[in-house]
């Protein structure tokens, strides 16, 4: 598969299937999440992976859509506002590292055949209470994981913008 195929491949999936996901597979996509650039190579992230029934019905109720509650597994990708980079105009780089590193996690998971779908729109102050994270320490995206219910999602069109809407050569 090359890049451009497998940027094809990745897309959000929301129906997931409850076989489960073998941890080789799950290795493979945290190396490559390790591997992510970042801004003065601070690594401000952490991730938790949340995998038992209890802690499962805990994240669920801070994003509550029925397709969320059918993956097997989810990591909650944070970011350590102490540990990231700040230019000196003050811009916190957090944000951009954690997008970086999740993309690096989609993207692998693809590879291996397993469907995520990046979640923003949830309950944070819950996911900070609800699994008693640090101050400094903000949850920024929840990441479904698991095998797709229908692995033909993988080939599913993509709705984007034109290069010519978005790309001008002066
Ligand atoms: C930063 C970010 C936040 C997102 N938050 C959500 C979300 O809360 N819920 C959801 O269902 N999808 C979410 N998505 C998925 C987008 O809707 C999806 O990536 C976009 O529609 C393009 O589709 P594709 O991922 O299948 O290529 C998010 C994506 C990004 C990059």
């Amino acid at each position: 598969m090359t890049f451009l195929e497998l940027v094809r491949k990745r897309c959000s999936v929301r129906q997931y299937s409850d076989r489960t996901v073998e941890p080789e597979k799950m290795n493979y996509v945290l190396e490559a999440a390790r591997l992510a650039p970042s801004a003065v190579n601070k690594q401000p992230w952490h991730m938790l992976l949340v995998e038992s029934e209890e802690k499962r019905q805990l994240l669920q109720s801070c994003y509550n859509r029925e397709w969320f509650k059918q993956a097997p597994l989810y990591l909650i990708v944070c970011g350590d506002h102490t540990e990231s980079w700040k230019r000196a105009d003050g811009k916190d780089h957090l944000d951009i590292d954690v997008a970086i590193l999740t993309e690096h996690l989609c993207l692998a998971a693809a590879e291996q055949g397993l469907g995520t779908c990046w979640v923003c729109n949830f309950d944070a102050p819950r996911v900070k209470e609800l699994f008693a994270l640090p101050e400094h320490i903000e949850p920024i995206v929840l990441l479904p994981l698991g095998y797709p219910a229908d692995e033909s999602v993988f080939e599913g069109e993509k709705k984007r913008k034109a290069l010519t809407e978005i790309y001008a050569h002066h």
